[in-house]
């Protein structure tokens, strides 16, 4: 069965720790991590989890220790890892359009690093050589993922080192000598069909001859999780099966076996999170009802940047008659979580649930209108723990300099 937590149990949380409030659910995690696991056991696989969905330390250590490794897309995100007890051959860094020097950083950390253009990887063989096992980052030129604000493995993508450029990639290479470790694509986020990782692992295939120590195919992140409640689980047993088939038959021949490696973010964190809210005002008008709850796109941007689902519950009156609503913020301009919702009926002061809010929810979190940011809880074994405090009035002075 499934890990959830009951509306029941999000009421307590909300009520202790008070509203607006992140909780996430360690067994959710692991159970998603497990999926993952099995679905590979049959595979060289390694998980490096893509941190920057959620950054807590709890979480990353909570990762590391049920087996997983930490992707970091900066050198914050590394040194976090680092500071979670996390061990260097257990972080993974996929710089992009980032300086030299932290490269270099990275480097100086021990961590595995991918580089994601030319003129990084020329910096690169310059200063480093070929001391440093290295990978590279590779605009594969395939459309994928949700929208094209998550899609990044396309031809007018900014990511990555395009295919096309391969000639101008290994005369770098041969330059320097340079000791290219490992392939690396991603190619978005919310992708559900197993073909697009076949299709990745095509292009990098027809690179990998060019590579003699070549170790690793690394096929980023971006597995789909199900965000409206008729969607359907990504089936990643059948994205396993494809993928094997496939390398069994094109790569793993003449006895070599590349590691393959994923980069989830989504996939581990995000159904394990839950965003609660309390209503502050109802407003009817002659066209909308509209429930107005003290949070908004500060907290929670996904819907307003990207159009996205997420599915919201009244875990203060489940059984209420239903109604139709509109779910709004308290920011000052456009802010809607939700429009046109049929949801039992809501009273100010009731909690709202916003699910799948573990990924790209607290850390897209800003201060914006002078709020506070909200708590973090982690529910472990049937225990809450508070694992960030709400912010108050000196964060929102800290680093700012008096000059008058
Ligand atoms: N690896 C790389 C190199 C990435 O750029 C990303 C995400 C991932 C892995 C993890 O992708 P995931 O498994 O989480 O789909 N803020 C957006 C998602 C942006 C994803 C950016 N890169 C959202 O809320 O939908």
């Amino acid at each position: 069965m499934s890990q959830k937590l009951t509306g029941g149990q999000l009421l307590d949380i909300s009520k202790e720790y008070g509203t607006p409030l992140y909780v996430y659910h360690a067994e959710k995690i692991r159970e998603q991590y497990d999926k993952l696991t099995t679905a590979f056991s049959s595979l060289p696989a390694r998980f490096f989890y893509a941190c920057k969905a959620l950054t807590n330390l709890n979480i990353i250590q909570y990762i590391h220790s049920i087996g997983g490794g930490i992707d970091c897309s900066s050198i914050n995100e590394a040194k976090l890892a680092l500071q979670a007890g996390v061990p260097k051959e257990k972080i993974l860094y996929t710089s992009n359009g980032i300086a030299f020097e932290e490269i270099e950083e990275a480097v100086n950390l021990g961590v595995h690093v991918n580089i994601d253009s030319l003129s990084n990887l020329a910096r690169f063989g310059k200063k480093i050589g070929n001391s440093y096992p290295v990978g590279v980052r590779i605009r594969p030129n395939i459309l994928a993922g949700g929208n094209l604000k998550i899609s990044t493995g396309h031809e007018r993508s900014k990511f990555g080192i395009p295919i096309d450029q391969i000639e101008e990639l290994k005369t770098i290479v041969d330059q320097y000598n340079i000791h290219i470790k490992t392939l690396h694509i991603h190619t978005g986020s919310d992708i559900k069909d197993a073909d697009v990782f076949v299709q990745g692992v095509k292009v990098l295939a027809e690179l990998v001859p060019h590579f003699d120590r070549l170790e690793v195919i690394d096929l980023g992140g971006g597995f789909k999780v199900p965000y409206e409640p008729d969607h359907d689980e990504t089936d990643i047993s059948a994205i396993a099966k494809k993928l094997k088939t496939f390398l069994e038959e094109h790569l793993y021949v003449n006895g070599k076996k590349y590691e393959i490696w994923f980069e989830p973010g989504k996939y581990l964190v995000s159904e394990a999170g839950y965003f609660i809210t309390k209503v502050n005002v109802l407003k009817q008008t002659h066209s909308v009802n509209f429930a107005g709850v003290d949070s908004g796109l500060n907290h929670l941007i996904r819907p307003m940047f990207y159009d996205a689902y997420h599915h919201i519950e009244n875990i203060s009156n489940p059984n209420g008659e239903e109604k139709i609503y509109t779910i709004t913020g308290y920011i000052c301009e456009t802010d809607t979580f939700a429009s046109d919702r049929k949801l039992p009926e809501i009273r100010e002061g009731d909690y709202l649930v916003f699910y799948n809010a573990g990924a790209y929810g607290f850390e897209m979190a800003s201060n914006y209108n002078s709020r506070f940011r909200p708590v973090e809880v982690l529910v472990k074994d049937g225990q809450a723990s508070m694992i960030r405090k709400r912010e108050n009035f000196d964060d929102l002075l800290r680093n700012q300099v008096a000059m008058f």
